[in-house]
C-alpha cells in the first residue's frame, strides 16, 4: 500500500506550464522552427485528445441530453456583410498604446486605468482643476476609461502626468477583426473588400436561424450549438493558451420569446456553472459568476464564468453567457432584406426571436483542467521498512473520463512472449478505450510517465500472465494493484 505524505498544485506560473505541457506533448509554441509565432499554439497528441474529450462532454451536456437543441457546424468565412451587421467592423476595436523602447502593446484603457487606480482620490481631484471638460473629470474621478476614444485617454495621460509619457505613441484605435482577401485580388485590403475569419462561432448561427428552423421543424424555445476555430487580432498576447490570436470556441444560442428570457437565463447560469462542477471536475470555490458592469455592443445583460488561475494570478473568465436580445437577428435581417421573424402559433404572435448565448473558451478550459488536477506528490511504500525513502510523483489527477489516454498497456519486460500477449490485450481493449503501448524503461518509470499525462489505468503482464492468464491493473490515484484474470479486464476498467 502507497500513502501519500504530501501532495500540492505543481503549476504556479505560466513558465511552468508552458514548460509541462511542452515537455509532456500537450502543447506546442506554433513554428517554432522560424522562432516562433505569436500568441498562436499547436496541440500534441494528450492536447487533442484532452481538448476533443472536453469538447464531447460540452456537446453531451448541452445538445445530446437535451430535446430542444441542434447541433451546426458552420463554416469560418462568411459573406463579409456578416461582420457590418452584427456591428464587429464598427465596434469590435480595443484602443492600443505602444511604448518606443521597448516595442511593448498595451490596450491604453488598461494601462492608464492601472495607472490612476494608484492615485489617491485628492490626487485625482486635483487633476480635474487641470481641465473645463466634465466628461474627462468623470473618467479621471471613475478611473474607468473604457467606453472612451483615444483622444479622450491621451488627454487623461496628459493631465495625470502618465509616467514616460513621451515614450509612448498616442492611442489608437486597433480593430481585433482579422482581415484577409479571398480569390484573385491584390493591393492593400480596406473594409470595403476585406473578408474577415470569424471573430466569434455564433455569427454562423445567425444566418443558418431560418434553415434549421424550417429542416429540423422547431419550436421556440429551441438552441443551435456549435464548436470551432474564431480569430481575434488580440493586443496582448502574453498569458500562454489564455489569450491566442486563434483559438476554440464552444457556442450555445437559445432562441426564445423576450418574456421567457430572465427565467432562462438563470436556468443556463446554473446548468453552465453545474457543468464545471460535475462534469469537469472543478473545485466549486475555484470558481464564480461575475456580472458585467461593462456590456458588449450586442448585450443587454451578461456574466462570465470565472476560474481562479493560480498562473495568471486570480479569477478570469472562462465563459460568457448574454442576453443579445434581438440584435443580431435584426442587424442580419436589415442588411440582408431577409426576414427572420418567427410566428409563434401558441401565443399568436410574430416576433424576431430574442437570444441568449453561452460562449465558452475551449483552449481555456484546457489550461484550467491542467492548473486544477496537476499534483506534485511525496508518497511512501507502507509495506515496505519503515525507512523506506520518500518517492515522489507529479499526477494529473483529471476526471478518468477526460483523461487523454484511457488505458496504458504494458509488459514486465521486452520478451517477445510477453510482448507479443500484451499487444494481444491491447487490440481487445482498442474497441472501447483510448490506450496506449509502452516497453521503455522500468516499471517504475513508466508508472511515473502515465501519471503524469493522467492516465488512469495501467495494466502491467507479466511472466505469471502467460501461464494464468490474469494481469494487474494499477489504479492511478492511490497507486492500488489488482490481479485480474484477462477476461473481465473491462469490468474493472471505471469511468465516471
Ligand atoms: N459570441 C460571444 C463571444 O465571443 P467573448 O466573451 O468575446 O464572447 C467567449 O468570448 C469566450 O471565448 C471567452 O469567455 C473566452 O473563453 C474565449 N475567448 C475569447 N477570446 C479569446 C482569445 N483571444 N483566446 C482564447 N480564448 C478566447
Amino acid at each position: 500500500m502507497f500513502k501519500i505524505v504530501n501532495s500540492r498544485k505543481y503549476i504556479s506560473d505560466l513558465e511552468v506550464l508552458r514548460a509541462w505541457t511542452k515537455e509532456n506533448g500537450f502543447i506546442y509554441p506554433s513554428s517554432e522552427i522560424y522562432g516562433g509565432f505569436s500568441a498562436v499554439y499547436d496541440y500534441g497528441h494528450l492536447g487533442y485528445l484532452l481538448k476533443e474529450n472536453i469538447k464531447r462532454n460540452w456537446e453531451k451536456s448541452v445538445v445530446h441530453s437535451r430535446n430542444d437543441m441542434v447541433l451546426l457546424d458552420s463554416a469560418i468565412f462568411m459573406h463579409p456583410k456578416t461582420w457590418h451587421a452584427s456591428g464587429h467592423v464598427s465596434n469590435f476595436s480595443d484602443i492600443l498604446i505602444e511604448n518606443k523602447k521597448t516595442n511593448i502593446r498595451y490596450r491604453a484603457d488598461h494601462v492608464v486605468e492601472d495607472w490612476l487606480s494608484k492615485k489617491t482620490d485628492q490626487e485625482l481631484e486635483y487633476f480635474c482643476t487641470k481641465t473645463a471638460k466634465k466628461n474627462i473629470q468623470e473618467m479621471i474621478k471613475k478611473r474607468d476609461l473604457d467606453k472612451s476614444t483615444p483622444e479622450e485617454i491621451y488627454e487623461v495621460m496628459k493631465i495625470t502626468d502618465f509616467p514616460d509619457l513621451e515614450n509612448f505613441t498616442k492611442p489608437r484605435t486597433f480593430s481585433l477583426m482579422i482581415k484577409t482577401n479571398l480569390g484573385i485580388t491584390d493591393g492593400t485590403i480596406d473594409n470595403d473588400n476585406a473578408v474577415f475569419p470569424r471573430a466569434e462561432t455564433c455569427q454562423g448561427i445567425y444566418l443558418n436561424f431560418k434553415n434549421v428552423l424550417q429542416t429540423y421543424r422547431l419550436k421556440i424555445p429551441f438552441g443551435i450549438a456549435q464548436t470551432g476555430k474564431a480569430f481575434r487580432n488580440e493586443i496582448i498576447a502574453r498569458q500562454f493558451i489564455f489569450r491566442t490570436r486563434e483559438f476554440e470556441q464552444m457556442e450555445m444560442q437559445y432562441f426564445l420569446h423576450p418574456n421567457d428570457m430572465n427565467s432562462k437565463f438563470e436556468e443556463w447560469k446554473n446548468l453552465r456553472l453545474d457543468w464545471y462542477v460535475n462534469e469537469l471536475g472543478i473545485s466549486p470555490s475555484n470558481l464564480r459568476l461575475k456580472k458585467h458592469e461593462k456590456l458588449a455592443h450586442y448585450a443587454s445583460q451578461a456574466f462570465d464564468i470565472e476560474y481562479k488561475f493560480e498562473s495568471l494570478s486570480g479569477y478570469k473568465e472562462l465563459e460568457g453567457i448574454h442576453a443579445r436580445g434581438d440584435w443580431d437577428l435584426s442587424s442580419h435581417s436589415k442588411m440582408s432584406g431577409e426576414n427572420m421573424e418567427y410566428y409563434d402559433q401558441q401565443r399568436n404572435e410574430k416576433y424576431i426571436p430574442h437570444v441568449l448565448e453561452t460562449s465558452v473558451g475551449l483552449n481555456r478550459c484546457v489550461m484550467m483542467l491542467i492548473e486544477e488536477n496537476l499534483y506534485e506528490e511525496e508518497f511512501i511504500n507502507n509495506e515496505k521498512d519503515k525507512n523506506t525513502a520518500i518517492d515522489k510523483r507529479i499526477v494529473l489527477k483529471i476526471k478518468k473520463n477526460l483523461a487523454p489516454i484511457q488505458v496504458a498497456i504494458l509488459p514486465l519486460s521486452k520478451k517477445p512472449e510477453l510482448i507479443h500477449k500484451t499487444l494481444e490485450i491491447q487490440q481487445q481493449l482498442r474497441n472501447r478505450f483510448i490506450t496506449s503501448y509502452d516497453e521503455t524503461g522500468s516499471i517504475g518509470k513508466r508508472y511515473r510517465r502515465q501519471d503524469e499525462i493522467g492516465t488512469p489505468y495501467c495494466v502491467t503482464v507479466d511472466f505469471d500472465s502467460l501461464e494464468d492468464n490474469c494481469i494487474t491493473i494499477r489504479n492511478r490515484d492511490d497507486m492500488t494493484q489488482i490481479r485480474v484474470p484477462i477476461s473481465e479486464i473491462q469490468s474493472y476498467l471505471m469511468f465516471d
